[in-house]
């Protein structure tokens, strides 16, 4: 059998590419119209650089930091992702690999898991939810997240349905029925190995969404829960305001990029913040998450917890972010192409790769501790920076 570790994120991606039906890959690949943010959130990374010594390094290096009341073993938090079909186990493996690895895992409301099965696998669970349908139906998927064990909460803001991609977005039946098996079946078949994995599971990729279920309930599927949310009146700052009040722990909002926002999420009490555009899904020709971050941090970082996420992956990356003010990085392909390269396992390669990349970084800086980063360990072209909003 081939050697199932990888080397890079990059590896995993190109296994995952040929072991995942198409459908599924590009469901994964994402991105939003022209694909400008996605790539800007990774050509972003690659325009800093670093100014290495090469003596007096420390011998040993410490990563652990404390975000959302949570001590972690590196500033790494898995970020909610709402895929389904990658891999049987689906986030149940990724909490595990979380768990094994000492890092949070966040559980999108669209995943395909209960937040039961992934909190008692994870104790750092932070449950993710969109203001989707009435109040009563968001306090009662938080009283369950809670009563699930979960530790915080993550509400994400920065979605405006946009849709149409230039390199085309993948089918997605409704639910898989006949007609779907069918339609499905010539890339299916061509990936056996996928196939193999969930018929020896006994589980079909069911594309329901369970934590969006009304109580007494079946699950609904991906598309209901999307239309429930699509449906749902926006969401104003007093609203906000109401549900920060209904969440008596650790509370982040995911999404913001200008800095009046970011202030306005310190007036409603929120514990963190993530500077991020969605992974480059939402509105394209918002720039890349770190060209925004240093603004925001300037602004509110002494008021809340500021994590980034969007384009991370590399442990170079995570050490990137850190020096310019995040707390953490939240990450998301990268765990998704490691899930469906290996499974757990896969998770784990693409933890312990950031983990052994971050270490690299701060020795080559000559950092003995993440914590005392700074601006200065980090080189940036002029005109890098975006500050947003005012
Ligand atoms: C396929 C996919 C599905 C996602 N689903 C969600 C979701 O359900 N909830 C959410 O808050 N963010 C979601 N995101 C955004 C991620 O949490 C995260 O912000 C993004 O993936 C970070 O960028 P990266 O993929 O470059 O690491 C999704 C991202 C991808 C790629």
């Amino acid at each position: 059998m081939a050697n199932a570790w990888f080397e890079t994120v990059a590896e995993a991606q190109r296994r995952a590419k040929k072991r995942l039906p198409r459908s599924v890959y590009g469901a994964l690949v994402a991105g939003s119209e022209k694909g400008l943010t996605v790539a800007d959130n990774l050509s972003a990374f690659d325009q800093l650089g670093f100014a290495p010594h090469m003596a007096n390094l420390p011998r040993e290096r410490s990563m652990a930091v404390t975000v959302m009341g949570q001590d972690i073993a590196m500033p790494v938090i898995i970020s909610p992702t709402g895929v389904q079909a990658v891999h049987p186990e689906g986030e149940v493996a990724i909490a595990r690999a979380a768990q094994n690895r000492g890092i949070p895992m966040g559980l999108s409301s669209f995943a395909s898991r209960s937040v039961e099965d992934v909190a008692a696998a994870n104790d750092k669970t932070f449950f993710q939810i969109y203001w989707c349908g009435d109040k009563d139906t968001l306090l009662q998927r938080m009283e369950r997240a809670k009563a699930a064990g979960a530790k915080g909460v993550i509400v994400t803001l920065d979605w405006s349905f946009s849709n149409g991609r230039d390199w085309g977005s993948p089918w997605i039946p409704e639910k898989v029925d006949l007609k779907a098996a069918v339609k499905l079946a010539p890339e299916v078949l061509a990936r056996p190995k996928w196939l193999w994995q969930f018929a020896r599971t006994f589980r079909i990729p069911d594309l329901t969404a369970p934590n969006m279920a009304k109580p007494g309930e079946k699950a609904p599927t991906f598309f209901g829960a999307y239309y429930e949310w699509m449906t749902t009146p926006l969401p104003t700052w007093e609203d906000l305001a109401w549900l920060r009040s209904q969440w008596d722990g650790p509370f982040m909002v995911k999404g913001v990029c200008r800095v009046d926002d970011a202030r306005r999420v310190v007036d409603i009490g929120a514990t963190a913040l993530s500077v991020s555009n969605h992974g480059g899904n939402n509105l394209d020709g918002t720039p890349a998450s770190i060209r925004a971050l240093p603004a925001v941090v300037d602004a509110v970082g002494n008021q809340i917890e500021v994590v980034l996420d969007g384009g991370v992956r590399r442990g170079s990356d995570v050490v990137k972010a850190v020096a310019l003010g995040a707390k953490a990085v939240m990450i998301g392909r990268a765990y998704l192409w490691g899930l469906a390269a290996n499974g757990q396992a896969g998770v784990e390669n693409v933890l312990d790769l950031l983990r052994g990349g971050i270490d690299s970084a701060l020795m080559g800086i000559g950092k003995a501790d993440i914590r005392d980063l700074d601006r200065g360990d980090v080189v940036a072209p002029d005109g890098f920076f975006r500050r947003l909003g005012e």
